[in-house]
């Protein structure tokens, strides 16, 4: 595991500013945890409240369209989520794939909008099961990726991957253990090969699908898991700090 592990909350388009008191006692707990990155993707009208309540924990954003300003009804700009106290912004996540008809070449322009914003991007790729059932998912999943990676020679630094197989997302089925180990490794071998073998080693590689504060230490162990992207247990402070605690006692053991 990384030195850090990294646990991402994406509250997809979940929450009014009643859960105000979920992300303030996520943020309060999270500084009982310092050797675990905490952060938080609330939807775009949540991002500044959430990060004036925020004192240890990162926020981000779910999305952000590649132009810079203009003419696009009911879009945001990296710069605006930016402006409203984002410092990482969710790319490519299946939803919006499957959701928006985002191709790689979009999630690329992106990218790079949102680097150029200065923002930090955690990049988000996954196979749907027909392609895990062919064999394939690693062969496609680095086709994704190598698609989309930003050329930009320092990107690196600024860039999380989040492998989210899109059949585990809110399914209750996780990966097992050996595929997720296999394909992180497919994505660290693609990241070396992209950014050499210092950058590229260094960039972390999150799970995703249906992670939770029972399967969380388990899955935090395996070789080249540096953290989780969580959905639905990421929206209550109860269940999200299970999973801190999780990546906290993987670290000690
Ligand atoms: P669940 O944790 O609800 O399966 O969602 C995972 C996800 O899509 C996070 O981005």
């Amino acid at each position: 595991m990384a030195e850090r592990p990294y646990i991402v909350g994406n509250w997809k388009m979940n929450g009014t500013r009643t859960m105000l008191s979920e992300a303030r006692a996520i943020d309060r707990a999270a500084q009982r945890y310092m050797k675990v990155e905490v952060a938080l993707a609330p939807p775009a009208t949540l991002i500044h409240a959430v990060h004036k309540e925020a004192e240890q924990i990162g926020i981000g954003a779910q999305d952000c369209h590649p132009g810079e300003f203009g003419a696009h009804t009911g879009d945001v700009s990296a710069a605006m989520v930016a402006d409203a106290g984002a410092k990482f912004v969710i790319l490519g996540h299946s939803e919006r794939r499957g959701g928006h008809g985002e191709s790689n070449a979009l999630i690329k322009q992106k990218i790079e909008s949102a680097l150029a914003a200065g923002l930090r991007i955690i990049l988000c790729c996954g196979e749907d099961l027909a392609t895990r059932d062919a064999g394939s998912a690693e062969d496609f999943v680095v086709e994704q990726l190598t698609a989309s990676l930003p050329d930009i020679a320092d990107a690196a630094e600024r860039l999380t991957v989040a492998y989210e197989p899109i059949w585990a997302i809110g399914t209750g089925r996780t990966a097992g253990a050996g595929d997720i180990a296999a394909m992180h490794e497919a994505i660290r071998a693609l990241l070396v090969k992209t950014y050499g073998k210092q950058q590229g080693g260094e960039v972390r590689i999150l799970y995703g699908g249906s992670v939770n504060s029972d399967n969380a230490r388990e899955i935090l162990a395996i070789g080249e898991v540096g953290g989780a992207l969580v959905g639905g247990a990421s929206l209550t402070a109860e269940n999200f700090l299970g999973i801190v605690v999780g990546a906290s006692e993987a670290m000690e053991s």
